[in-house]
Parts: structure tokens; C-alpha cells; sequence
């Protein structure tokens, strides 16, 4: 059978931008910043961004559109037998984000129903803080909703890859972007708003430590989709007509702006309202209803922020199904339903575990982290990275003329940066990580 491909190349940018964009601009960039004192995590952030993440990313799409495998197959075919051994971990990567990620993605349903029924519909501070906590530390209603996120994934799966994912790509990350602008402009118009744009923009590099550059790089990889295979497999389903950089530049030139704009949304809100940067993973939940009890029509607009919201995480949680799924296909040539049905059972279970380690299972720490932070540190902080580094020194090192020929335009011509892509991916992008992964070892 012939390998499925995207409908236009348009709809390969969309579903890409589908897959990074989610959680991880969302919810995960404003909270993360948000303890990393703003402004210059920002500018971290940024450069990390517009220097490994655009070279990683063409490097992955590459490897994907020139192969036209996913990860495992991908790594063998350019690497050797031995490298099919780094998709395997991305696989097991896509695995363990997809368990908490579910979690977070149950969330977002909690909150469209919570939006509906008014209850968080208040500015006080200490109500939606502890609505927030007490909701999460529940040892089973998060589990339905998570249940609920994870039945959807698989459904949209099952759907098929153009039909399930383009679709929903398209319009509602639109509506999305729109939405969040709405929220920037009447938080920013808010008494006290300054203080959350001058903390989030205005760098203090002399709070930089190892910590917060480690942090920064692992939420670059994250929300960009990076280090663990997914825009390989992506990328696999592109045409021979799809102008790679082109698909990489969108890609990252989105979602980048998304993060930012999540940032210019939720950090003003903090200072209004007067609720605490370190919140952590509650942050966009708890600061946001008290944005929507200042608008008219904010009802509404809860209910459509978290209902966009959990559509951009279901894109993403897609994406990371079709890397688990996918996996099964290519290589064992099992059949796609029974694989879809079977992982999502078993990242559902691992998924229980995350959500309970926020409440009754809080005591149970590794290294000072609950379950749910270890799954996010583990594949965020090591094994993106660790993916990263490998991509870049397959592409650099070992696979660079089938990379340069895939970057080559239809008419022969080749990009000017070509060959400082080459030096990015064989000295550059790897030292660079490597550096920031032993600075916290
Ligand atoms: N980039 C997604 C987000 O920011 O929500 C998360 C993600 C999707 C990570 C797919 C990795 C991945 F392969």
C-alpha cells in the first residue's frame, strides 16, 4: 500500500504547527517562565529557539521527507542498524510525554465544563488557587477527564492521518490566535497590567543559572515538537514538492509567537490579580478566569479560551499517538487499531499514576519530584536533548548529502545557509547540548 501523504503542503505546515503548538506554548511557557523570573528566561528562550530549534527542525523534517519512515525505520536506513536504537527511545519518549500530557489535556475538558457552570466565573485569587489544587489532588475525577482526553486522541487517531488531524487543525488554531490576542488587550488594559509586561520582558541576566538555561532548552524542545522523533514521522508524510525549510520556518515562526503571546496573557494577570508566579502547572487555569470575571461576555469567553485550548492539546496529543502508533506499523506491521487501542490503554495507566502523584500520592518523590514531574523532566530535560544531539550528528556527520539533496529546490538551486546548517549540525548544535546537559548533572 502506498504510504499516506498530506493533502497539500499546506496541510503538512498546519499539521505540524498542530502537533507543536499546544500545552507546551500554553500552559507550559507562561508557568515555566513565570518561575524563571520572566525577561531573561524569555530572551533564553528565544535564542535557543531561533538557533538549535530552526536547524533541528529542518534536520528532522529532512530526515523524515528523505526516508519517508518514521523514526526507528528512518535512524536505520540513514544511520545503520545501531542508530534505530535513538527512535526507539523517541518512542518511548513520545510514550511517557503522552501519559501526562493526557492529564493535562483532562484538564482542559474539567475547565470547559467548570466554565459552563460558572463556578470559576471570580477574581479572588485564593478561590482559584485552591478550585485549581483541590480539583487535581482529587484522587478521581481528574482520572475520568483524563480518561476522556485519552479516548479522544485515540479516536482522532483511528480517524486516519489526513482526515483526522488536518481537519481539525485548520480553522480552530485560527480562532485560537485570535482568542488569545482578545485576552492580551483587555489583560494589558487592566490596572497594574505594567508589572507582569515589564517582568516578562525586561531581562535581568544576573539571575541566569544553569537551571534556568536547562529549563529553557527543554521547553524549546517540547513545544516545538523536537528530539524525539515526532516532525521525522510528520515529515515522512510530506510530498516530494514540500520545500522543507519552508515548512520549518512556519513551524517554529508560529509557535514561537504563540509562546509569546501565551506569556504577554497570563503574566499580566498574575500582578492584577496578585497570585503567585511560582504557581507552577496551575498558572494559565487559575490566572485566566479571573481575566474572563473582568470581561463582558466572560463566560463565554472561558468556555471558547478552554474549549481552543483543549483542541490545540488534542492536535499535539495526536501527534505524539501517530509516533507510538505509528512505531507498530512500520516496523512490526501490526494492524493500526489494535496498536492505537492497546497504547492508549497503557498510557492511560501510566497517566493514572502521574494525576495521582499530584494528590494522594504526593509523598512518593524522586530527586524532590512527584511522579508527574519526573515523566516532564525526564523527556523534556534528557530525552529531547538527547534526541537533539543525535539528530544533529546523523545529519552533520553521517547522512549530510541525502539531507543537502532533499534541501535542494526543484530547480537545482541549494540555500545559501546550507552549508551553515552542516557546521550547526556537526559542531554546534551537539556541544551546545551537551554543555547544557552536564551543567546540571
Ligand atoms: N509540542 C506539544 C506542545 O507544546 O503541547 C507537545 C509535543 C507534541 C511534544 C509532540 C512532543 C511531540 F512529539
Amino acid at each position: 500500500m502506498a504510504r499516506a501523504e498530506w493533502g497539500s503542503r499546506l496541510g503538512f505546515i498546519l499539521a505540524a504547527a498542530g502537533s507543536a503548538v499546544g500545552l507546551g506554548a500554553i500552559w507550559k511557557f507562561p508557568y515555566v517562565a513565570a518561575q524563571n523570573g520572566g525577561g531573561a528566561f524569555l530572551v533564553i528562550f528565544l535564542v535557543i529557539v531561533c538557533t538549535l530549534g530552526i536547524s533541528l527542525m529542518i534536520a528532522e523534517m529532512s530526515v523524515g521527507a528523505s526516508t519517508r519512515r518514521s523514526p526507528v525505520g528512518a535512524y536505520r536506513r540513514l544511520g545503520g542498524k545501531w542508530w534505530s536504537g535513538v527512535g526507539y527511545i523517541g518512542v518511548l519518549c513520545g510514550f511517557l510525554i503522552l501519559s501526562f500530557y493526557s492529564v493535562v489535556g483532562g484538564w482542559t475538558i474539567a475547565y470547559i465544563v467548570k466554565s459552563i457552570d460558572g463556578s470559576i466565573l471570580t477574581s479572588n485569587p485564593a478561590f482559584l488557587s485552591t478550585t485549581f489544587d483541590s480539583f487535581i489532588a482529587d484522587p478521581v475525577l481528574p482520572l475520568w477527564y483524563h480518561a476522556a482526553f485519552m479516548g479522544l486522541t485515540a479516536a482522532v487517531v483511528l480517524a486516519g492521518v489526513q482526515k483526522g488531524i488536518e481537519q481539525v487543525s485548520k480553522y480552530l488554531m485560527v480562532m485560537l490566535f485570535l482568542l488569545v490576542l482578545v485576552l492580551i488587550v483587555r489583560g494589558l488594559t487592566l490596572p497594574g497590567a505594567i508589572d507582569g509586561v515589564l517582568t516578562f520582558l525586561q531581562p535581568d541576566f544576573s539571575k541566569v543559572t544553569p537551571v534556568m538555561v536547562i529549563e529553557a532548552m527543554g521547553l524549546a524542545f517540547f513545544s516545538m515538537s523536537l528530539g524525539m522523533g515526532c516532525m521525522i514521522t510528520y515529515g515522512s508524510y510530506a510530498s516530494d514538492e514540500t520545500y522543507i525549510p519552508n515548512s520549518a520556518g512556519s513551524v517554529i515562526g508560529l509557535t514561537t509567537i504563540i509562546c509569546f503571546l501565551s506569556g504577554l496573557m497570563v503574566f499580566p494577570a498574575i500582578f492584577v490579580f496578585g497570585f503567585d508566579p511560582s504557581a507552577g502547572p496551575g498558572l494559565t487555569f487559575i490566572t485566566m478566569p479571573a481575566v474572563f470575571s473582568q470581561m463582558s461576555g466572560g463566560q463565554f469567553f472561558g468556555i471558547l479560551f478552554f474549549f481552543l485550548l483543549f483542541v490545540a492539546a488534542l492536535t499535539s496529543s495526536v501527534s505524539l499517538m501517530e509516533v507510538v502508533v505509528s512505531f507498530f506499523i512500520d516496523e512490526f506491521h501490526l494492524p493500526r487499531t489494535a496498536m492505537t487501542v492497546v497504547m492508549s490503554i497503557l498510557m492511560f495507566v501510566l497517566g493514572i499514576g502521574a494525576s495521582l502523584s499530584l494528590g494522594v500520592w504526593k509523598d512518593y518523590t524522586l530527586f524532590g519530584k512527584n511522579l508527574f514531574g519526573i515523566l516532564d523532566y525526564v523527556s523534556s530535560n534528557l530525552i529531547m536533548p538527547f534526541g537533539g544531539i543525535m539528530v544533529a550528528i546523523l545529519v552533520g556527520w553521517k547522512s549530510w548529502p541525502v539531507i543537502a539533496d532533499r534541501l535542494t529546490r526543484a530547480d537545482g538551486t541549494q540555500p545559501v545557509w546550507l552549508p551553515l546548517l552542516k557546521g550547526f549540525c556537526r559542531y554546534i548544535a551537539p556541544v551546545l547540548i551537551f554543555v547544557i546537559l552536564i551543567q546540571n548533572l
